[in-house]
C-alpha cells in the first residue's frame, strides 16, 4: 500500500452529490498528450512537468483489462514502477466501475482514463457517461461486491468523483509521489 490520509467513503462524496443535486457539473477537460515510445524521449526531467496521458476505450468487457495495463505502462514509462500494482488494482476497478455501473454501459459507450503526473502527486481519472449513482452500503462479510471504493481509498493518497449524472462522473485519485516507497523524486 502506498499509504495515504483517504477515508472511506461509499458514494460520490459530498461535493458530488451537491453537483448532482443541480449544479453546474462541470467535467474537466484534458488534452490528451501521447506518451511516446522510451527511445523517442529523454529520462523524465523537472523541465518536462506535467505529463499527461489520456485513454479512451469502449466499454466492453475486456476494456478493464485494458485500463490497467496501459495505466501500469504508463506509470512505468513516467519512472514510478514502484506504484504500478496500487495504480493498476485502483484502475481495474475504477475501470469495471465504469462499465457496470455507469451509463457507458449501453451499446457503444466509452470511458475515458487520464492520468497526469506533476512534481508531487499522480492523478487518475476515470471519466464514464453519467446516470444514477446509487448510495451503497458497506459491505457484509459474506457479500462479494461493495469493496472497489473500498480498496481505492486503502490505497490512494486522495480520491473523490466528480460530474453530474447527465454529463458523467469522472472518479479520480491521486497518490503522492514523493512519499516513501512511492519510488518518487
Ligand atoms: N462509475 C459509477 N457510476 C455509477 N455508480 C457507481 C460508479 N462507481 C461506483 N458506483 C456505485 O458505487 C457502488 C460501490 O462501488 P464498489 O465499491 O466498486 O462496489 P461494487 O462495484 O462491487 O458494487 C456501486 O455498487 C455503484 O452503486
Ligand atoms: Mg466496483
Amino acid at each position: 500500500m502506498s499509504g495515504g490520509t483517504s477515508e472511506y467513503v461509499p458514494a460520490p462524496p459530498v461535493g458530488a452529490a451537491r453537483v448532482a443535486g443541480g449544479g453546474t457539473g462541470a467535467v474537466k477537460s484534458w488534452a490528451p498528450v501521447p506518451v511516446l515510445p522510451p527511445h523517442e524521449h529523454p529520462a523524465v526531467g523537472a523541465d518536462q512537468w506535467p505529463l499527461r496521458d489520456s485513454l479512451e476505450l469502449g466499454a466492453l468487457p475486456r476494456a478493464a483489462s485494458c485500463a490497467r495495463l496501459h495505466a501500469r505502462l504508463v506509470v512505468q514509462e513516467w519512472g514510478l514502477a514502484a506504484l504500478a500494482d496500487d495504480v493498476e488494482l485502483i484502475v481495474s476497478e475504477l475501470a469495471t466501475n465504469a462499465i457496470v455501473h455507469s451509463r457507458s454501459r449501453q451499446p457503444g459507450g466509452t470511458f475515458t482514463v487520464r492520468a497526469q503526473l506533476d512534481r508531487d502527486r499522480l492523478r487518475v481519472e476515470v471519466c464514464d457517461q453519467g446516470g444514477a449513482w446509487h448510495t451503497p452500503t458497506r459491505a457484509n462479510a459474506d457479500d462479494q461486491n461493495g469493496r472497489g471504493l473500498l480498496i481505492v481509498s486503502q490505497l490512494a493518497s486522495r480520491w473523490g468523483c466528480e460530474g453530474h449524472s447527465q454529463t458523467g462522473w469522472s472518479v479520480w485519485f491521486e497518490i503522492d509521489i514523493r512519499a516513501p516507497g512511492t519510488g518518487g523524486r
